[in-house]
């Protein structure tokens, strides 16, 4: 019989993949997903999810590191094989390049791509107003594959799933012995997290085949991804901004840079426009915690705040929440494991 029943909270990227990495590792738990909107209305969903990641400030670089790394290797690993079509992961070359050469020529996570180099003069001359550019290999996960591929391998591992806005926690404790809080943005309208901010992202879905490389700009606003259907560009980082409508200046100003970088795009036909709201915080929180209520003492493990970087860094986030659920299951009560 499955003893411990732990709810994941939240039905993005975060929340599929922690509870995919929860449900395959601990068999004796009965893990529920329970969220207010799926696939395909999350964030996650409209995300280009490109793996790149900045550095965030104030978490030690081995531990981001081994986050990259873990998700690097796991998707890759999905991307060569015959499962990659249906989770809509794929490898994607290109370049990044800047107008002006970075204090980090290399950034923390250059061994972990696939062959990650600086751009030729040669290489350089397509762009004129750029000085300095890296080339490399990556992976390109499309979350509107990925989350249904996702579920479907989190119910084949036993796991459940319920659609409902939760509240608070007290709801939620009656019914489950541990918590997984993989709420994003909802992380604070639910109960105040007054450090997550919304960092506003539009992007336009082209549909110019002849384009296969990526090019993004190191400033992280103008950027052209090829997808397996189409290609994605952009974009906008409007902090603070909490607008889910479409904006036409930002569509125009999209269009002109992205053209400015690749002029053949003005030759592609725009499919769709999206507006996603990045969870964003300084430093993502990946930390458990005990949380008093009433007469119940329940153990929280917290996993959102990703920012720009959450396709990136969700498989290696959620093992890392793996690591926690299985620390509070050594903390609880001996009567609750049997
Ligand atoms: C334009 C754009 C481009 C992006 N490009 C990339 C990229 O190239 N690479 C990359 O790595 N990242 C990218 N991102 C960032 C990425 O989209 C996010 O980091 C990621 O989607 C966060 O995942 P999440 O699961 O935390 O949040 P979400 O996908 O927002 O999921 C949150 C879940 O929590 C649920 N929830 C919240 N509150 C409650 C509640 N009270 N009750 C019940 N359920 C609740 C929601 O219903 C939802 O299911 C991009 C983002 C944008 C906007
Ligand atoms: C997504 O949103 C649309 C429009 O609000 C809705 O009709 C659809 O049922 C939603 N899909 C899921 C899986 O919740
Ligand atoms: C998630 O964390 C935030 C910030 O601490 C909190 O406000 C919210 O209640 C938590 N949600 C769940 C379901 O644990």
């Amino acid at each position: 019989m499955k003893s411990v029943r732990v709810v994941v909270v939240g039905a993005g990227v975060i929340g599929f993949s922690t509870a995919v990495c929860i449900a395959e590792a601990l068999p004796f738990c009965s893990v529920t997903v329970l969220a207010e909107t799926f696939s395909p209305n999350t964030t996650s969903d409209g995300a280009a999810g490109i793996l790149f990641a900045a550095e965030f400030p104030d978490i030690p670089l081995e531990r981001q590191k081994r986050w990259f790394k873990d998700s690097f290797d796991h998707l890759l690993a999905i991307a060569v094989s015959e499962q990659s079509p249906d989770a809509g992961v794929m490898l994607s070359s290109g370049w990044q390049i800047f107008k002006e050469i970075p204090a980090k020529k290399k950034p923390f996570w250059s061994e972990f791509v696939i062959g990650f180099r600086s751009m030729t003069d040669r290489e350089l001359k397509r762009f004129p107003d750029h000085k300095f550019g890296q080339a490399f290999t990556t992976l390109k996960c499309e979350c509107s594959s990925y989350l249904p591929w996702l579920e479907k391998r989190f119910r084949k591992a036993g796991g459940k799933v319920e659609q409902r806005k939760v509240n608070n926690l007290q709801e939620l404790s009656n019914s489950f012995d541990i918590i997984v809080n993989c709420s994003g943005l909802g992380s604070k309208m639910l109960v105040g997290d007054t450090e997550v901010y919304s960092v506003r992202g539009q992007v336009l879905k082209v549909e110019a085949p002849w384009l296969q490389h990526f090019i993004r700009d190191g400033d992280g606003k103008t950027y052209i991804y090829p997808g397996t259907q189409s290609i994605t560009i952009g974009g906008t980082r409007q902090e603070g901004d909490w607008r889910l409508q479409v904006d036409e200046g930002d569509t125009k100003g999209i269009l002109e840079r992205c053209s400015r970088l690749e002029p053949s795009l003005s030759k592609g036909k725009v499919i769709s426009t999206w507006v996603g709201l990045r969870p964003s915080r300084k430093n993502p929180r990946v930390e458990r915690e005990v949380v008093q209520l009433r007469s119940c003492r329940v153990p929280v493990v917290h996993n959102y705040g990703h920012g720009g970087w959450g396709v990136t860094l969700a498989w290696g986030t959620g093992l890392d929440a793996l690591g926690l659920v299985r620390q509070c299951l050594h903390e609880m009560p001996l009567q609750a494991k049997l």
